[in-house]
């Protein structure tokens, strides 16, 4: 499937219809340059998923991992950027996330791609130019 974005709120809301098509255990791997609209993507998809964690979705590359917990979900968003290696990988425990039954978001997906789920949902963004964006999801059905 393929979108183009004409502002933040239009990839916003393209990331609140596809999220629907999300359930617990998936992965979905964002790809896409710095400024692409990564973060602005998961915001959509948390609008949908859990929207009183909206106020919560910010760009983890400092916490490296944000948690959003509803009622009866979870959304569980990684970002890869400052990580250097497989251990860094490991340290943050990443891979102790799959047993807990939740929905795994990635941005900076490129950077451990080898490492992420064979089923893996994924979303590219690319920066067409400063307001436009394309967007490609595959969500494998
Ligand atoms: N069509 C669009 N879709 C998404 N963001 C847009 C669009 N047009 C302009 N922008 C701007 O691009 C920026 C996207 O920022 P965002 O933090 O979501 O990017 P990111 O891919 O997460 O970057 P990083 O790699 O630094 O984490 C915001 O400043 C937003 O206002
Ligand atoms: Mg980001």
């Amino acid at each position: 499937m393929e979108y183009i974005s004409h502002s933040l709120a239009e990839t916003e809301s393209i990331a609140q219809s596809l999220a629907e098509h999300l359930k617990d255990g998936d992965t979905l791997a964002l790809y896409g340059d710095m400024g692409a609209g990564k973060t602005a993507f998961v915001r959509g998809l948390i609008k949908h998923l859990i929207p009183e964690c909206l106020r919560l979705v910010h760009s983890p590359t400092f916490a490296l991992v944000n948690e959003y917990k509803g009622e009866s979900r979870a959304v569980y968003h990684f970002d890869f950027y400052r990580l250097k290696d497989d251990d860094d990988l490991y340290s943050i425990a990443f891979f102790d996330y799959f047993d807990r039954g939740g929905i795994i978001v990635t941005e900076w997906s490129e950077l451990f791609d080898d490492l992420l789920p064979k089923d893996k949902k994924t979303v590219r963004i690319e920066k067409l130019n400063e307001s436009e964006r394309r967007i490609y999801a595959d969500f494998g059905d």
